[in-house]
């Protein structure tokens, strides 16, 4: 059976990074579910001047083909429940508001309850954040979804690869998130070649 994946945009800068992880995720043969907050779709506007109508149209246009979406009102979607087999769960990029949320086990929206049901079967979740600065709430919240399991990982691309374009720098960074899943990639340069 394949693999399958569910990955939630939410409204944190760099929905780039969400479409990027779909193509490299549909690229690995992996089967892929997702759903992206209405303020994704916001940043997807703002971030590109584009007048996307819905997160289908921008997905498209950033080469993702393959994935199943969901709105984010869809509480009865399949990977809303635990008995449907996920076996990655990841939120890029993802909001202080969402990282909150779910640390504080809410589940408003199918993307908060999705990590809610990777944390409560003890799946592997991993959330890229994007903030700067971080309060002491931002800091405490990381830490308890840490403590529970998720993977932290903060949108921070490294520079020693010599990235020339804004492609490298989210390339190393979704394939920084592909690595700590254990998910073959060729994204990025490696130390070390
Ligand atoms: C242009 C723009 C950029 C934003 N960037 C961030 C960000 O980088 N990190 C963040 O936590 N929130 C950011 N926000 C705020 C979130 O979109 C907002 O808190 C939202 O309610 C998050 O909800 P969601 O998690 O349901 O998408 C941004 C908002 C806008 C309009």
């Amino acid at each position: 059976m394949k693999k399958r994946a569910f990955v939630a945009i939410t409204g944190a800068s760099g929905v780039i990074y969400g479409a990027c992880l779909l193509k490299a995720l549909e690229e690995a043969g992996i089967e892929t579910y997702a759903c992206a907050t209405a303020d994704a779709l916001a940043n997807a506007n703002a971030e590109t001047g584009g007048k996307y109508r819905d997160i289908k149209s921008y997905l498209y246009d950033m080469g993702v083909k393959n994935t199943i979406l969901y709105s984010e009102d869809d509480h009865g979607a399949p990977p809303a429940s635990g008995s449907f087999k996920t076996d990655y769960y990841i939120a890029a990029p993802a909001s202080m508001g969402f990282v909150g949320r779910v640390a504080s086990g809410v589940s408003s929206n199918l993307p908060e309850r999705c990590a809610d049901v990777a944390l409560k079967e003890r799946r592997p979740l991993a959330v890229l954040f994007r903030e700067t600065p971080l309060s002491a709430i931002h800091l405490e919240n990381l830490l308890r979804l840490s403590r529970a399991g998720t993977l932290i990982m903060p949108a921070a691309p490294a520079f020693y690869g010599k990235p020339e374009s804004i492609g490298d720098l989210v390339n190393f960074t979704v394939g920084k998130v592909l690595d700590v899943l254990g998910i073959d990639n060729g994204l990025y340069k490696r130390w070390g070649g």
